[in-house]
């Protein structure tokens, strides 16, 4: 195991931009005060006790908690500060969904938390994240892959600490593959090819298991499908619906073939990350989409029959197009605005985005680091088959700097999910997405 870096040097007091808050908060009384609770605490790591919350579903290698070695590491090195874990639930949007109730309603609980880069517009916009960058320094964010900041920040402030920067990936049977002279597939009609072959021959049962359930995973693997068949979930500059263009319909009628055959699961429509996950470590499917995380946790003997068996390869393209899309995810470090341990949080979250603690990460979880010193050494090359295949996926974003991004992805996963287990025809469900995107980019459907 590598040994955390020291933390950084305590500041000394209170940075400018804070210092101009706590004069605002005198010249201007209480008013200010409760816009800005945390004006006028210390940014100082504490010398008295304190405990801080971090809410955050598992992470990384789900044999191996990545929260609970952090937390241990953390507090063995900073003796003052103790560290709750909240459990948050792997379902992003229920997570999401929480945690907004809880810091809309002044909760001052969890302090810091983890949140999809997917939040940002939205939990900057109503006043659930603390703009962080405030209160580090001003080159701070330099060293982090510049899209991953881009994407935590929001009308020019910046929200969020990346902790993973995820991608989507091919998973596949390096046994299978090899014993019947297959080569690892770079287009879905190939992926759909050797399903069959495979599960004809006896050796699966499934051939591509994925996220199909209606929630924020599935308008990721939507809009990944949909950008290799040369579309969007909306057009280029943004602003529009692309849901219910040519190239959508071709990509959801492909999944919804995918199910009719027999090639995904038949439970396919109900599966998050863990369940898809499952069908291809328990060995009943031969193909998985997931994310980073996925390689660590299958090639875990105890989590794993399959450890030893899997190759990863970036995602596939549809035939005579080149796209091999991945959707951009991956999750940042937020603070509650509420907070009243400043010093203590922005301890812990400088500390767990460290570079130190992105390539322990990357190597114990398979993580992506949004370090890019860190990403692109060649160390963390070597240990990291997804990190290798990283550089030929070609990445999608989702639609997400839009505060209204909730209602739009529901539109997206909604009527796909209704596609894929069958109660609605692609055109029907198509069409009702581009109305409920049109709705929620209009700020609608809230
Ligand atoms: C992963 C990704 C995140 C995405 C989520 C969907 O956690 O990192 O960006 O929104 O999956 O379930």
């Amino acid at each position: 195991m590598r040994s955390p870096r020291a933390d950084r040097p305590p500041r000394t007091g209170l940075p400018k931009a804070a210092l101009a808050l706590v004069v605002t908060t005198v010249l201007a009384g209480c008013a200010t005060d409760h816009d800005d609770p945390v004006a006028g605490q210390s940014t100082d790591v504490p010398d008295e006790p304190v405990t801080i919350t971090w809410q955050a579903a598992p992470f990384g290698n789900r044999g191996d908690d990545a929260r609970v070695w952090l937390v241990e590491e953390f507090e063995r090195l900073h003796p003052t500060i103790e560290v709750e874990v909240v459990s948050a639930p792997t379902n992003v949007d229920t997570n999401r969904a929480g945690l907004s109730t809880q810091i809309m309603g002044g909760s001052s609980t969890p302090d810091i938390y983890n949140g999809d880069v997917a939040w940002s517009a939205q939990m900057a916009d109503a006043g659930l994240a603390l703009p962080v960058d405030e209160y580090l320094p001003d080159d701070y964010f330099d060293g982090f892959d510049p899209a991953v900041v881009e994407a935590a920040s929001y009308e020019g402030r910046t929200y969020g600490i990346p902790l993973t920067l995820d991608q989507a990936f091919l998973y596949y049977r390096t046994d299978l593959l090899e014993e019947h002279g297959l080569e690892p597939p770079t287009t879905w009609e190939v992926v759909a090819e050797q399903s069959r072959l495979l599960i004809d021959e006896g050796e699966v049962d499934h051939g591509i298991a994925y996220q199909g359930a209606a929630y924020e995973g599935l308008t990721a693997v939507t809009n990944e499908f949909v950008a290799a068949a040369g579309g969007g979930i909306l057009d280029d500059a943004l602003e529009s619906p692309a849901i219910d263009d040519a190239p959508a319909h071709e990509a959801v009628e492909f999944m919804h073939g995918l199910g009719e055959e027999g090639l995904a699961p038949a439970g396919v429509s109900t599966f998050e990350e863990p369940e898809s996950l499952q069908s291809f470590t328990n060995g009943q499917s031969a193909f998985l989409r997931n994310w980073a995380y996925a390689h660590a946790t299958a090639e875990d003997p105890g989590m794993s029959e399959i450890a030893g068996d899997v190759g990863v390869t970036a995602m596939p393209a549809f035939e005579g197009q080149d796209t091999r899309a991945s959707s951009v995810g991956g999750w940042n470090v937020y603070m509650n605005p509420h907070t009243e341990n400043l010093g203590a949080s922005l301890a812990f979250l400088t500390w767990i985005t460290s570079p130190e603690i992105q390539a322990e990460m990357a190597e114990r979880s398979s993580t992506v680091p949004t370090l890019d010193s860190v990403r692109e050494s060649e160390e963390i090359r070597a240990l990291s088959p997804v990190i290798a295949a990283a550089p030929d996926n070609d990445l999608v974003s989702r639609p997400t700097s839009t505060p209204h991004y909730t209602q739009v992805s529901q539109a997206v996963f909604s009527n796909v999910n209704a596609v894929l287990s069958g109660t609605e025809e692609t055109g029907d469900a198509l069409g009702e997405a581009r109305g409920a995107v049109q709705s929620a980019l209009d700020g609608r459907s809230l």
